[in-house]
């Protein structure tokens, strides 16, 4: 068998995940792993279908508040991004507090480099005033690295539902974390999906070109390519259900036949049926928002939802909490 000798560090890291998810019973794969070059692209693609109506929803809050957000935050702000893709998002909310303030340092914090570098370029070029700091790095990671406070207030981003893809716990830890990033009257911005009709829920993650298909077999084709797996992406089908007691929308992968697959010297087999779950998209209520927010130390200070309440942009601030550990 053709084995790298050397395997780089993220390698050995995905192996020993991917090995970990396909001996569980059920099967499961890490969501992290979604976001190579491919799938950074796939996902962008996701963005703009009819389907996924997260992303303009999104946008459309945060262009017509933009001011509005702004005006709540004090002056001067610095604006750090958790996952901030292409940052077109963005845009509207830096031009809204370059508005309020001659310069603007922005921190976009993103797993894939290449994107960031495409990004910053591109900033730099539209907003002289602005000083992009661009951070390659893990959640976790960029969370240890920007612990420290430089001193202007702080305006922590969080946007496309992407607090939505942990678990409830981890979703308080993250949040946790997040809080961590700020002191007393900081603010952080975070984008949650709502809980709505399960037809316009399982229609967004299972879209009619199959864009969302491709990026979830993505994560085989790169089991296959980096990692000497044999998966035939054929015989595994997309498959997105809504769970309404849970309040998420679970990705599986589903194998279309029993079969046997190879990553390395390990086997799997698979019943006909039997699925990969690959991901979770949790959806919030304004009551749940407001807990979570709670849980992590933070309070509440406005929603801002689009006119059918598909989609909500909430602002959290930082306040002490007497008597709690925030660890
Ligand atoms: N956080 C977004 C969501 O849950 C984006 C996302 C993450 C996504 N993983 C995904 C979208 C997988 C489609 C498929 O919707």
């Amino acid at each position: 068998m053709l084995t790298d000798l050397t395997p780089s560090l993220l390698d050995t890291e995905f192996l020993a995940a991917v090995h970990a998810g396909l001996a569980a019973d059920p099967k499961t794969l890490p969501c992290r792993y979604f976001y190579d070059r491919e799938g950074s692209l796939l996902f962008e693609e996701i963005c703009g279908l009819p389907e996924y109506y997260l992303t303009r929803t999104e946008d459309r809050i945060l262009r017509e508040r933009a001011s509005e957000i702004a005006a709540c935050l004090p002056s001067p702000v610095e604006v750090i991004e958790l996952g901030s893709g292409s940052s077109r998002k963005t845009r509207r909310l830096l031009e809204a507090v370059l508005r309020r303030q001659p310069e603007l340092r922005y921190t976009p914090v993103d797993i894939s480099a290449s994107m960031l570098r495409e990004t910053a370029i591109a900033l730099r070029e539209t907003y002289p005033r602005l000083t992009v700091s661009p951070l390659a790095a893990e959640y976790g990671e960029a969370l240890a690295q920007l612990r420290a406070h430089s001193g202007s207030s702080r305006l922590i981003l969080f946007l496309g539902s992407n607090l939505g893809n942990f678990d409830p716990e981890e979703s308080t830890r993250f949040l946790r974390g997040i809080r961590g990033l700020m002191r007393e009257g900081d603010h952080a911005l975070i984008g949650l999906d709502l809980q709505k009709d399960r037809t316009v829920l399982e229609a967004a993650y299972d879209d009619s070109q199959g864009v969302t298909a491709a990026f979830n077999r993505n994560l085989l084709r790169r089991i296959n390519r980096e990692l000497g797996g044999d998966f035939d992406l054929s015989a595994f089908r997309h498959g997105a259900h809504y769970h309404a007691e849970a309040g998420r929308v679970e990705m599986h992968l589903v194998s279309t036949r029993p079969q046997e697959i190879r990553v390395q010297d390990r086997r799997y087999s698979f019943r006909e049926g039997e699925t990969i779950h690959t991901e979770n998209s949790y959806k919030f209520t304004l009551p749940g928002i407001r807990s979570l927010a709670a849980r992590a130390g933070l309070h509440l200070a406005r929603t801002w939802t689009d006119e059918l309440e598909w989609f909500s942009v909430n602002l959290l601030e930082a306040w002490q909490v007497h008597g709690h550990s925030m660890a």
